[in-house]
């Protein structure tokens, strides 16, 4: 237990300092203006940054922390399919897909925890509870991808793992998707949304990619002990 204690102080001591901007941000949503419910945001009205359009020229590339997101989880279940399309026999192939799968929800997972999920716990204390469930189906797919990750793809359990992994991410996503981030949608402004959303762009880079790197480790301590 003291072992542990002390990882966990060098943990928080590691924390990122990342949160000045966030408050601000926070502020900004507090004070700029009221919830999207009481008044709707229009593109084009003073203060409300455009969105750009993309070099693709078609589609416009989004701040908005929920769009964002939302892209993630259109990535993750890419993967998702292609793991179970894979076949019984494609065991390099899922092993890649699994590579991929544990960086790709290391990276979101991060950005929500640290980012997104304390925004919305902050400004919308309603929506407390759906945040906390988050959190810990986020705790629950760290420890599988932490597993996965010190497997081989010809281990027994690989695939069994893999698969328990991929309904516990689904359920989640789905609930992110069609529960509460419609509440969010609803509670905050487009510009609020929009500065989380560049908060999370900014530390993509410096997120985590690997389960065993530092600030990972730290996502998985702090739900334990937090
Ligand atoms: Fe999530
Ligand atoms: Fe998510």
């Amino acid at each position: 237990m003291r072992a542990f204690n002390a990882v966990s102080s060098r943990f928080h001591a590691a924390r990122p300092r990342h949160t000045t901007r966030l408050r601000s941000a926070r502020a900004r949503g507090r004070s700029a203006s009221p919830p999207a419910s009481d008044r709707p945001t229009i593109v084009g009205e003073k203060n409300e940054r455009p969105p750009a359009r993309s070099s693709q020229g078609d589609r416009f590339m989004s701040s908005d922390a929920i769009v964002l997101l939302k892209d993630d989880h259109k990535r993750i279940k890419k993967l998702f399919r292609d793991f179970q399309a894979a076949g019984e026999n494609a065991t390099k192939t899922k092993g890649d897909l699994v590579t991929k799968i544990i960086e790709a929800l290391t990276v979101h997972t991060y950005l929500e925890n640290e980012v997104m999920y304390p925004e919305v716990r902050t400004l919308l204390p309603d929506l407390e509870e759906d945040v906390l469930e988050s959190y810990e189906e986020h705790h629950v797919a760290d420890v599988l991808c932490t597993e996965l990750f010190a497997m081989q793809p010809s281990d027994e359990r690989f695939d069994a793992k893999t698969t328990v992994l991929i309904e516990n991410v689904t359920h989640h996503i789905d609930e992110e998707e069609n529960d509460w981030f419609p509440k969010v949608r609803a509670g905050l402004s487009r510009k609020t949304l929009q500065d989380i959303g560049a908060q999370m762009a900014d530390m993509r880079d410096k997120a985590p990619r690997s389960p065993a790197q530092p600030s990972a480790l730290k996502k998985t301590v702090d739900a334990i002990i937090r």
